[in-house]
């Protein structure tokens, strides 16, 4: 196959364009705009790569840019969307990107793959939008699966929310080939480090505190990258048209169990815990079944306890790459988010 893949230069992005390159004979053309979160670097040992390196191409560029979106899926078989604003906390501080790219980018994307279906019936291409369980929002008990209603709670998942509603419209509408995959939280070696597990395991690494919000008994179901990229790929070969697939991890912890995890790994004191306060509309747990994707043969691999001991061995030994993510507006992002959380924070 040809796939085109958005936001191929981010952390889930990258991991699937390695793994698919690895496990195929698939080529693949990268569309991203290179946003804060996205970098060159995270393609770069796949470029270098003889057997993989000449089957990828990398195109600088927006999802909403109907131009470069309808010349570069003309000569796509399907096209992988992982392209989005994706951190809660900013999607608090200013919506705007979340909506531009959650929404109209999502848009241009199904309108270009509609009317490549027109221009070739026979080979019409099909769209894995990549979701999120935050779409139903928080879960008090038991699990959502994917006829769950969407409860979105903060403007990230809202965004992401839209962009699934727009798939299914267009897969009733104009038949459109749409799959929608909603993961669970997931971690892995390049994820930027302004998320939980990156962001504790780098504070952690450099001796200085980890702001955990509220009281640290939020839970989330934990999915390792590679496990999550394997579950697409999955998707985009077997899934049923107009289909959605909850994708979880397992592993279902409270925050605060996760900073233990990570200051034990790291080998550093509790002390560095601090309770700051908490998010605004904090989703307080996410739960999803996963028995659609699991009929398809699907489960994950990766356990916690190896996951986790992989990614901060990672960021260990990474810290030139974790460094240059940060870029020059961390102290910024930094100082407005935590300043005064950590000022005013006691020992958690
Ligand atoms: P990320 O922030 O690391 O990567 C997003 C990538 O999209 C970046 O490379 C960025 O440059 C690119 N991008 C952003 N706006 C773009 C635009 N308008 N046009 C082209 N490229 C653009 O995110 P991630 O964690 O890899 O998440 C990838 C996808 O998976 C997202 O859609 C996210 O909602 C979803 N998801 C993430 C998680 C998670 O825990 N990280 C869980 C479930 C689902
Ligand atoms: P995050 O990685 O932002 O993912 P999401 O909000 O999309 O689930 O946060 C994971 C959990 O960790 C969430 O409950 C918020 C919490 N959290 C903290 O306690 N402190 C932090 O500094 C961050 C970034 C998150």
């Amino acid at each position: 196959m040809r796939l085109l893949v958005a936001g191929g230069a981010g952390f889930i992005g990258s991991t699937f364009v390695a793994r698919r390159l690895a496990a195929s004979a698939d080529s693949i053309v990268v569309l991203d705009k290179l946003t804060y979160a996205g970098s060159r670097e995270n393609l770069a040992e796949i470029e270098a790569d003889a057997n993989l390196g000449p089957r990828l191409r990398f195109v600088q560029g927006d999802i909403c840019d109907a131009d470069i979106v309808g010349s570069l899926l003309a000569e796509a078989d399907a096209v992988v969307n992982f392209a989005a604003e994706t951190h809660v906390d900013r999607s608090i501080a200013a919506a705007d990107d979340f909506l531009r790219t959650g929404v109209t980018g999502v848009h241009v994307l199904l309108e270009a793959v509609r009317r490549a279906a027109e221009a070739r019936p026979d080979a019409a291409p099909r769209l894995v939008q990549v979701s999120t369980d935050e779409v139903y929002g928080t879960i008090e008990s038991g699990a959502a699966d994917e006829d769950a209603p969407l409860r979105p709670r903060s403007p990230y998942a809202a965004a992401k929310a839209a962009g699934d509603l727009l798939c299914l419209a267009y897969h009733v509408t104009h038949g459109t080939d749409v799959v929608i995959s909603r993961g669970a939280n997931t971690y892995g070696p390049r994820q930027h480090p302004e998320k939980l597990v990156p962001l504790f395991i780098t504070n952690a690494l450099e001796g200085e505190p980890l702001p955990l919000y509220g009281d640290g008994r939020q839970r989330r179901d934990w999915l390792f990258v590679d496990d999550h990229a394997d579950a697409i790929a999955l998707l985009l070969d077997r899934a049923a048209p107009g289909g959605v697939y909850n994708v979880t991890g397992g592993d279902e912890r409270i925050n605060r169990d996760v900073a233990d995890v990570i200051l034990a790994a790291t080998g550093r004191s509790a002390d560095l815990l601090r309770s700051v306060a908490d998010r605004p509309g904090h989703d307080r747990r996410y739960a999803m079944t996963g028995d659609r994707l699991a009929a398809l043969g699907w489960q994950s691999r990766v356990t916690f306890a190896d996951g986790m001991a992989h990614t901060v061995a990672w960021y260990s030994a990474n810290r030139a790459w974790w460094q240059r993510a940060r870029g020059p507006g961390w102290a910024d992002y930094y100082e407005r988010l935590y300043g005064r959380r950590l000022a005013e924070s006691t020992p958690a």
